[in-house]
């Protein structure tokens, strides 16, 4: 299988939503990915509803919503509203994980967990079966443009093994600081989508960064 590959609209021009989407669109990305972020459970705030919905009324891809905010539960209705295909909360935010991933796959769409880079991915062993998705963090989250933490391609091996182990159908996502570098690297490790954003947005030619991080 291709890697997928999930372009992040953090780092998109929110002058030009539209015209942003609609490069996704005719590019090789699979998902769009979405960060919200709350100022409480990380140190930024990046946008809401409206802007989300913004995106979606042009997005032609599914909507790959990372949220890194406290209480995800309370808004996961409003978010399966605004167009959300994928929605995926922090390990560190939610005290009834397995209740909160339920409630996700109750809506009918895709449930994944986030790992900040201090989580070890031993503490997902009692709920990986019911995870259509694990996202290793390879930077702190709370802003673009980082530079990536090289251990995450060990914890990408290390969620393989036990998604092999527990017969798990849980897709393995990297996101943070991704680039041509470490792409065939968290390939290799064993992930099967990659986030990227200022490495997209900031190339000359988004469209074919994007195709050629597919080839990693
Ligand atoms: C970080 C976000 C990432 C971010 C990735 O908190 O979760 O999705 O937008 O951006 P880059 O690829 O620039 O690190
Ligand atoms: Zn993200």
């Amino acid at each position: 299988m291709a890697t997928l590959i999930s372009p992040s609209l953090l780092a998109c021009d929110f002058a030009n939503i539209q015209r942003d989407v609609e490069m996704l669109n005719s590019s090789a990305a699979d998902w769009l990915h979405i960060d919200i972020m709350d100022g409480v459970f990380v140190p930024n705030i990046s946008f809401g509803f409206p802007v989300m919905e913004a995106m979606n009324k042009h997005a032609k891809k599914p909507l790959d919503v990372h949220l890194m905010i406290v209480n995800p539960d309370q808004y996961i209705e409003t978010f399966v509203k605004a167009g959300a295909k994928i929605i995926t909360v922090h390990y560190e935010a939610c005290p009834h994980l397995h209740r909160t991933i339920q409630h996700i796959k109750s809506f009918g769409i895709m449930a994944g967990v986030a790992l900040n880079p201090h989580t070890p991915v031993h503490l997902l062993e009692d709920v990986i079966e019911e995870l259509d998705l694990v996202l290793i963090m390879s930077v702190n989250p709370g802003f673009g443009g980082q530079k990536f933490i090289p251990n995450a391609i060990k914890k990408v091996a290390d969620t393989k093994k036990l998604i092999e182990l527990k017969n798990s159908k849980a897709l393995i996502e990297v996101d943070g600081g991704v680039n041509s570098e470490n792409a065939s690297l968290l390939v290799k490790a064993g992930a099967d989508a990659l986030v990227a954003g200022s490495f997209v947005f900031n190339s000359a030619n988004p469209s074919e960064t994007i195709a050629n991080l597919k080839r990693s």
